[in-house]
């Protein structure tokens, strides 16, 4: 499979054979993804345009930097829901959240605090772009424990793990499921996240791919990625990939 990925023809930007982004920061005011509505409105449009259908937008928890709860969560959405229905603007959109891994998640775990998950009881996780957690596989473990099934969001971003493939292994050994960033094979962090995204396809290795869109640089990104769609047409058709079958 390495070979596509020297392939320079490009096809026409289109991502509509992926159906659900289910990692997004596309709710109003809560994190470091859109301010306000009218911007969430302009980013979804703009998902929409490249061809997304479905959307589970996952605002961060992560009690020291965006310490939101399932309340401010679910009354963004909310907003965001008023707004969109009031401008007769079709939307399929939910809510969960990308977990920090770090103590609060462990006692919102250890207090059995439900979690918003996507897809039933999917839990979208993150951890340092410095250093993995101490306790990492324990704690998806303890997440398994507990009824949820992990899902790693951007792997290739933790370049901590460039050339490690063992360590990455043990993490899907450890019963994570991997979420790509089409960002990082596009590009747009950079050359190791790209080589490590291009690795973990080559292995057949993700489960599942997102935008992680934050903000409208990262639209004009994903709106200029005609290079990356060879890739990920084979990588759907391949049949590996869980996005198109995430529609209700
Ligand atoms: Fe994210």
């Amino acid at each position: 499979m390495f070979g596509i990925f020297k392939r320079r023809k490009e096809f026409s930007v289109d991502y509509s054979n992926i159906i659900t982004d289910i990692h997004s920061h596309l709710l109003p005011g809560i994190d470091d993804g859109s301010p306000d509505v009218d911007t969430s409105m302009k980013l979804i449009k703009g998902l929409q345009n490249l061809g997304f259908s479905n959307f589970v937008t996952t605002p961060h928890v992560y009690q020291e930097i965006h310490p939101n709860t399932n309340e401010s969560i679910d009354d963004a959405f909310q907003i965001l829901k008023q707004t969109t229905d009031t401008a007769g603007f079709n939307v399929n959109i939910n809510a969960a959240a990308e977990y920090f891994l770090d103590d609060h998640f462990n006692q919102l775990l250890e207090n059995e605090v439900p979690l918003k998950t996507l897809h039933d009881n999917w839990v979208l996780v993150e951890w340092s772009f410095v250093q993995p957690p101490f306790d990492l596989r324990q704690t998806l473990f303890n997440i398994q424990i507990k009824g949820y099934q992990p899902i790693i969001a951007h792997p290739e971003r933790y370049t901590y793990y460039y050339k490690d493939w063992d360590a990455l292994d043990q993490l899907m050994k450890a019963g994570g499921f991997l979420q790509m960033n089409l960002l990082s094979l596009a590009g747009y962090y950079g050359k190791a996240e790209k080589n490590i995204a291009e690795y973990l396809i080559s292995k057949n290795k993700y489960k599942l791919v997102g935008t992680d869109l934050h903000h409208d640089r990262h639209l004009r990104a994903l709106q200029s990625a005609g290079h990356i769609m060879h890739i990920l047409h084979e990588m759907i058709d391949s049949g590996h990939i869980l996005n198109p079958s995430l529609v209700k």
